[in-house]
């Protein structure tokens, strides 16, 4: 069967380098750090596949691409058709347009940052860049920080007026969320535009630029909740909301006579929960021990993790991470295979950002 024009492609970003969730980073993509055990790419495929596209082109760098391909595979688990994109180098958003092309087509598309989690799903953004006709559609949502995000400034209409991509001086809070529609149009932009000071070609830019010349760009307000999930609190952040609306009370695990497990809390098969209390939302994955410990509210635990005589709470532990005699860890992120330990006498609460496979003796 042949593609027809009219067609909505999506177009996922999972290149780049993600220097801010480092150290987490430095070992793998951080568009597969999960969220309550799930990749935020899949949350991003989920989202695309439930608002009817079918092609999706996914970009890859070619430090993390392999392991892209290796946790998406042929897209077939959320009824996709997934190609990969090999981007050299992370020249930019627009760039990534840029390279796409040949993928794209002249079909409008649907740009998803591999790296975005919102707390909705986007068929009915779909449907209104559909009716609308535009070369363009954006999100945008208020933030407390400006200056980190491209930022767009709308008349009383809510018509946009002019974007900026990380303004010294923002003059409005209104931020790009990192979900865009586009018309074929945007191969033209992609191609006018400069690389900015931080030396990359800016989708924001590019977006600029078909308003500079008369095409129609629309945006709508996202009410629900949105995290760009670089860094560490906002990647805790993202976690809680996720245990917060998502989670059902699922046990496929043990759980001993001496132990407590109170509320929306899931636990993967082979799990095993010994002389522990456990209070939801909390998601534990599969094969993993727990023992003399007290697992708090919004916290996830990865495949394989072995937690022993601690306390933890508000925290992510990646896979096979080992965590033993801490009285207490909150608000932490805990890399994968990483080893934490307190040496005797020590009683303190820790908050830890812990790299994949680390050594930690408190
Ligand atoms: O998250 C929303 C923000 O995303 C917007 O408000 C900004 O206008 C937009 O420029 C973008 O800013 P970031 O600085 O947060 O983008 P970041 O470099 O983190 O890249 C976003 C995603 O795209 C991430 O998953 C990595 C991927 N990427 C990035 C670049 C620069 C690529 O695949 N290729 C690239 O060349």
């Amino acid at each position: 069967m042949t593609t027809q024009p009219s067609t909505l492609k999506g177009l996922v970003l999972s290149g780049g380098r993600g220097r801010r969730l480092r150290p987490i980073t430095y070992t793998g993509a951080k568009q597969l750090v999960p969220v309550a055990n799930r990749p935020i790419l899949f949350y991003v495929l989920e989202n695309l596949s439930e608002a009817g596209i079918k092609d999706v082109g996914i970009i890859i760098s070619p430090e993390t691409g392999k392991e892209i391909k290796h946790a998406v595979g042929d897209g077939r688990d959320w009824g996709l058709k997934v190609d990969y994109i090999l981007q050299e180098e992370p020249l930019g958003l627009a760039h990534a347009v840029k390279i796409a092309r040949p993928y794209l087509g002249m079909n409008p598309f649907i740009m998803y940052l591999g790296d975005n989690l919102i707390g909705s799903g986007i068929a009915k953004f779909r449907r209104d860049f559909e009716q609308s006709k535009a070369d363009a559609s954006i999100l945008l949502k208020e933030v407390d920080a400006p200056t980190n995000f491209g930022i767009a400034e709308v008349d009383k209409q809510g018509r946009v007026i002019r974007l900026v991509e990380k303004p010294k001086a923002p003059v409005s809070n209104l931020a790009l969320v990192g979900i865009y529609f586009f018309s074929a149009k945007i191969h033209e932009a992609v191609t006018k535009i400069r690389p900015s000071l931080r030396g990359e070609l800016e989708i924001t830019d590019a977006i600029q630029w078909l308003l500079d010349h008369d095409n129609k760009v629309v945006s709508h307000r996202l009410e629900e909740w949105w995290l760009d999930t670089g860094k560490k609190d906002d990647l805790l952040t993202a976690n809680t909301a996720v245990l917060d609306g998502w989670i059902r009370r699922k046990i496929k695990g043990k759980v001993d006579a001496t132990s407590q497990v109170t509320g929306r809390v899931d636990l993967g098969k082979g799990s095993q929960i010994v002389s522990s209390k456990v209070r939801g939302p909390v998601v534990i994955g599969e094969n993993v021990h727990i023992e003399g410990s007290f697992i708090g509210p919004f916290t996830s635990i990865g495949n394989g993790c072995r937690i022993r005589s601690a306390v933890v709470e508000h925290s992510v532990v990646l896979e096979n991470a080992v965590i033993e005699h801490i009285d207490r860890l909150e608000d932490s992120l805990i890399g994968k295979g990483s080893f934490i330990v307190q040496g005797n006498g020590n009683h303190h609460a820790y908050r830890l950002t812990v790299g994949d496979d680390s050594v930690v003796e408190l």
